[in-house]
């Protein structure tokens, strides 16, 4: 376990981490995400004891990393990686923090953006999200779903895009409506649209590619 308090780390007039505080729990395999410069491999460095807290305190499995006899029996950590995982994209990272990640933390600009998990961050970023639905009863379909605060588009024939309705509501009423479906699918926003859209604005370094540069550490916690 990681237990992160309130941490701080100015280098002269930067403040690279403002008052950071999350915990990595044992068993849980959590992703730390965040655009160039939000403050990972500070983070990081801080963890292994590589650098001076400015302020705060962290503690692996309950001691300071420092007074471990045997500190890496206790947690392993992969700094600045990146020959490894050169010209990987912020899609393929988040794809990998998908199949592997169950929580998420997420830095912008010194700062914790967001603390998760990863299902609760995908459906979140879902919400407001459209329905496609197809039916050989399309018109009907549209007529029975019509109502305040829903919009329905139909882009061509047979198929409908509503907006401000869940596919559980849109299958009720067609079931009321003895109304054939052939197609009732969320359109689920992805990882990635929900991480760019999230750390849009903590972005302090752009590259031209939309990659996490920086995201290439391996923080790994012994069992
Ligand atoms: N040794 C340092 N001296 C001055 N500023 C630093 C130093 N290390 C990091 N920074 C600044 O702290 C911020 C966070 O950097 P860093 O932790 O490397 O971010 P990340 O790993 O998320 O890309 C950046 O603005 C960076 O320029
Ligand atoms: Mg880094």
């Amino acid at each position: 376990m990681i237990e992160i308090e309130h941490i701080s780390k100015r280098y002269g007039e930067k403040l690279a981490l403002d008052d950071i505080s999350f915990v990595v729990r044992t068993g849980t395999v959590t992703g730390f995400l965040g655009p160039n410069g939000a403050g990972k491999s500070t983070t990081m460095r801080l963890i292994v004891g590589l650098d001076a807290l400015t302020a705060g305190s962290i503690r692996v499995n309950g001691a300071v990393y420092r007074d471990f006899k045997a500190p890496l029996h206790e947690v392993g950590a992969l700094l600045e990686a990146r020959a490894i995982h050169t010209g990987r994209s912020a899609y393929n990272h988040l794809l990998a923090m998908a199949q592997t990640a169950e929580h998420l933390v997420i830095v912008g600009k010194g700062r914790v953006i967001a603390d998760t998990t990863v299902k609760d961050f995908v459906a979140q970023a879902s919400i407001g999200a459209t329905v496609h639905v197809r039916s050989p009863q399309a018109m009907a379909v549209r007529d029975a779903l019509a109502g305040p605060g829903v919009r329905i588009q139909s882009h061509e024939r047979g198929t409908l895009v509503v907006h401000g309705l869940s596919s559980e509501r849109i299958g009720e009423v067609a079931a009321e409506q003895q109304l054939v479906l052939h197609e009732l699918t969320p359109q689920r926003a992805s990882l990635e649209d929900a991480y760019m859209r999230l750390t849009g604005d903590s972005v302090e370094f752009r590259t031209h590619v939309p990659d996490l540069a920086g995201g290439e550490e391996i923080l790994e916690q012994a069992a």
